[in-house]
């Protein structure tokens, strides 16, 4: 089998794979990364009955379609990803990330590649106590111009895979927590842990200390993408996956069982926004899959990861 990952340098990728060799023995692992986030340690010390190949190159200039020739499917994670930072390059983050799913799914016609598409939660935002993937349109409130983009590459997959019989499924993760070689500090539960254990107060958005969001393990993560390799679950469909809805306070209060000392700051932001809700995982669980991981497992882990750093 040859498995393409996009983005293969960056906080999932880098995890993804690790652990591809063992999930799929003997499978070709062609990796592709631009390396604009200078995520050269991703490649350190891989896994060394791995069968891989690293291609240096930008998916919006790169012959993607020779990577992918030959290959069963792409995971594509290549995409600019700070969404909270994407209001002040929304031109930027629309271009790259719209651009580069099309240019994925355009060669995946063309091979007969499936792909598996990453999408995010941040596409909901709903007054509901929860919503799934049925929900009607006004419940769709991209909350960035990160979240309006995966929502236009989610229309435009479903659009070539209804009139080209494409094969692809697009997955809503919800904020990733977890260690990788890759890893990245943006994201709310990572930038925590961060500012916890060098004795920084907490950057909580004002609205955001009871509201729930949803939260998936980054083992889960990769479990989930084993799970659609093997199923070949590549139904066009748009599927939530997460391990738990937590709210911030929640967080907060796993932090504080390894670092117990911690002071809020609220800030404001142009992502925040006044609802609560769970998001339901429902559509993946009745396929079979089921999370396994613990947040505040993930979160001690993080936090382990980071303590010498600061040993006060
Ligand atoms: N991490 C999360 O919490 C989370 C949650 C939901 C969805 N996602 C989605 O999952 C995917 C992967 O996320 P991540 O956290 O690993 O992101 P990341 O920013 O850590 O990694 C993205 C990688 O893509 C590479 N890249 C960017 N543009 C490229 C291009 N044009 N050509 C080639 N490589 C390029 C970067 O160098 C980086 O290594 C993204 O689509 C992201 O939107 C992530």
């Amino acid at each position: 089998m040859k498995i393409v990952v996009t983005g293969a340098l960056g906080h999932i990728g880098s995890r993804l794979i690790r652990e591809l060799p063992s999930m799929f023995h003997g499978a070709k692992i062609f990796m592709v990364d631009n390396l604009a986030t200078q995520r050269y340690p991703s490649l350190f010390n891989l896994p060394a009955h791995g069968n891989y190949r690293f291609i240096e190159a930008d998916v919006l200039e790169h012959d993607i379609e020779a990577v992918m020739d030959g290959a069963t499917v792409v995971v594509h994670l290549a995409a600019i990803t700070d969404a909270a930072n994407s209001f002040n390059n929304r031109e930027k983050v629309e271009y790259v990330n719209y651009n580069a799913t099309a240019r994925v799914a355009e060669a995946c016609g063309k091979t007969g590649c499936a792909m598996i598409h990453l999408s995010s939660t941040s596409v909901y935002g709903t007054q509901a106590a929860v919503v799934d993937e049925n929900c009607t349109e006004d419940e769709l409130k991209p909350q960035s111009p990160y979240a309006e983009t995966k929502l236009k590459e989610e229309r435009l997959l479903k659009e070539l895979g209804t009139s080209k019989g494409g094969r692809f499924v697009s997955c809503r993760f919800g904020t990733i927590t977890g260690i990788s070689a890759g890893m990245r500090f943006h994201t709310a539960v990572n930038k925590f842990c961060w500012q916890a254990v060098f004795g920084q107060p907490l950057t909580v958005w004002t609205t955001a200390l009871h509201q729930k969001r949803p939260y998936l393990d980054l083992g889960d993560a990769v479990q989930a993408i084993k799970f659609i390799i093997e199923n070949e679950l590549y139904d066009g469909n748009v599927y939530n996956i997460l391990t738990e809805n937590l709210t911030v306070n929640d967080i907060i209060n796993y932090i504080k069982k390894s670092v117990p000392a911690i002071e809020i700051k609220y800030v404001d932001t142009q992502i925040m926004n006044q609802l609560s809700y769970d998001v339901s995982n429902k559509r993946f669980a009745d396929k079979g899959f089921s999370p396994k991981i613990a947040l505040s497992r993930s979160i001690g882990e993080t936090i382990s990861l980071l303590r010498s750093a600061n040993t006060r």
